[in-house]
């Protein structure tokens, strides 16, 4: 059976975990394949809620295998943490399976993200602060370390050893900060190696495997294709690609495991961080979709910037990704609204147009255009257990969504729990 890939349609944040934690419960193996534990996907069930980072969502099902793929960034510390908090909780971690060749977070990266975040004074992105893009770039720059170095306790100190004196460089004559110990750092991170060495194995054969015995495969997508490096509000984005074609090589599968794309959609916009968003409202409106759907972040706890949603993203990210779903989340959230704006085109320049421009500077400039639309503001929708049970202008709020983006809505989310999810298809 051909995989599902579950994708953050928007700038993250989008109710992914959600929607993973609910076909989880069905999937045999679940895989992350990109990002760091910059992602922030929380879960609820039933009165329990987790904050899941690193680990995939399906780890609360006890009978999927997780796998933290090639193509994810790894802080050793966090993995750790974030296993230990689980099994506090009495969720057994044991199914875990982390990639020999995930590049590890050091805490030079972590310094050099802060250090040049503050370098770059108003003209931050606004990251996580994690490590995640100078961790990526070590990759790139082919002086990363592996997973299976961290494992191997001669070949980490070659490792480190090379890196550090690099690092050691910036971080002193670019920054003017002390220098990091060699001898701390060997020293701990053997520590997390050794707790690590009994997940760390070559993924991409137990992904294949899983694919070719005609297991059920989820592909959990962590932040949004906005955030995508080529794609995504470039230089406002993360270092990864959040788009199916970051799955295939983070889990080092081909373009024929995954045939379902589910497109996970917030009824409205949010964004964390710097960089354009069009259909922003830095104002009362914005601070009540806020106030209402409790936007603040899982990682950072930073407020969520609010606005409407924007169906020129959707459609081109449905483009990028070929979604053969679409997610509906946190549609409750508009409830009580007397109106709903709809972004279906920009002004950019005296011209409209619906294909999204790909600078900043144009994106800045640009104005949406909105469809305006009558809200839901009787009826409770939160114990929806059907399409039709909807209020009339919930259900149409979905068609156009279906219309414009040509994709349809097969999930709607009507709260954070798993029972408040309707299904219109089945899908595993
Ligand atoms: P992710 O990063 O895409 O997994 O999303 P986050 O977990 O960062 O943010 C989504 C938030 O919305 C979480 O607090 C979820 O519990 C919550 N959530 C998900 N679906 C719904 C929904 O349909 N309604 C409401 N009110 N909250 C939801
Ligand atoms: P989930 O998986 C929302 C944003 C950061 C910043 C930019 C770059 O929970 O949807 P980074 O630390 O990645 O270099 O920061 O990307 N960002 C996210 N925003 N949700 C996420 O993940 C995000 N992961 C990164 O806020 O703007
Ligand atoms: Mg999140």
């Amino acid at each position: 059976m051909p995989g599902i890939a579950i994708i953050g349609s928007q700038w993250g944040d989008e109710g992914k975990g959600k929607i993973i934690d609910y076909l989880a419960k069905n999937s045999d193996l679940v895989v992350r394949a990109q990002g760091g534990n910059n992602a922030g996907h929380t879960v609820v069930v039933g009165d329990q809620k987790y904050a899941l980072h690193l680990v995939p969502s399906g780890i609360l099902n006890p009978d999927a295998i997780n796998v933290i793929g090639n193509g994810v960034v790894i802080d050793p510390q966090v993995l750790l943490k974030e296993l230990s908090g689980f099994e506090e909780r009495g969720v057994n971690t044991s199914s875990l399976k982390i990639s020999d060749k995930a590049h590890i977070i050091m805490p030079y990266h972590k310094i050099i993200d802060a250090l040049m975040e503050e370098s770059r004074g108003k003209e931050d992105i606004g990251t996580t602060k994690k490590g995640i893009g100078p961790c990526y770039m070590d990759k790139v720059e082919r002086i990363g370390i592996r997973m299976a170095d961290l494992v191997d306790e001669k070949m980490f100190a070659e490792k480190l050893n090379f890196a550090l004196s690099r690092k050691n460089d910036i971080i002193t004559k670019m920054y003017g900060k002390e220098a990091l110990s060699y001898e701390d750092m060997y020293k701990e991170y053997i520590e997390y190696g050794r707790k690590l060495k009994k997940y760390v194995t070559a993924t991409e054969f137990v992904v294949n495997k899983a694919i070719a015995d005609n297991k059920k495969v989820l592909f959990e997508g962590a932040q949004g294709a906005m955030l995508d490096t080529d794609f995504g509000t470039y230089p406002y984005v993360t270092s990864s690609h959040p788009t199916v074609g970051g799955f295939l090589v983070g889990a080092g599968v081909n373009a024929r495991a995954i045939d379902e794309v589910i497109g996970i959609t917030k009824a409205y916009t949010t964004r964390v961080g710097k960089g354009p968003f069009v259909t922003e409202e830095d104002n009362a409106t914005g601070d009540l979709i806020r106030q209402k759907g409790k936007e603040f972040g899982t990682t950072t706890g930073r407020p969520r910037r609010c606005g409407w949603l924007d169906l020129v993203v959707i459609k081109y990210t449905a483009m990028l990704n070929g979604y053969t779903s679409i997610a509906l989340m946190l549609l409750d959230v508009l409830e009580g609204f007397e109106e709903l704006k709809i972004c279906v085109a920009y002004s950019l320049d005296g011209k409209e147009i619906t294909e999204l421009p790909s600078t900043r500077e144009e994106l800045e400039r640009a104005i949406p255009v909105y469809k305006t639309v009558k809200g839901f503001t009787q009826e409770e929708i939160t114990e929806a257990k059907t399409y039709e049970s909807l209020p009339k202008e919930a259900k149409e709020y979905v068609q156009i969504i279906e219309e414009y983006v040509g994709v349809p809505v097969n999930i709607i989310s009507v709260g954070p729990r798993r029972d408040q999810t309707i299904l219109r298809k089945d899908f595993f």
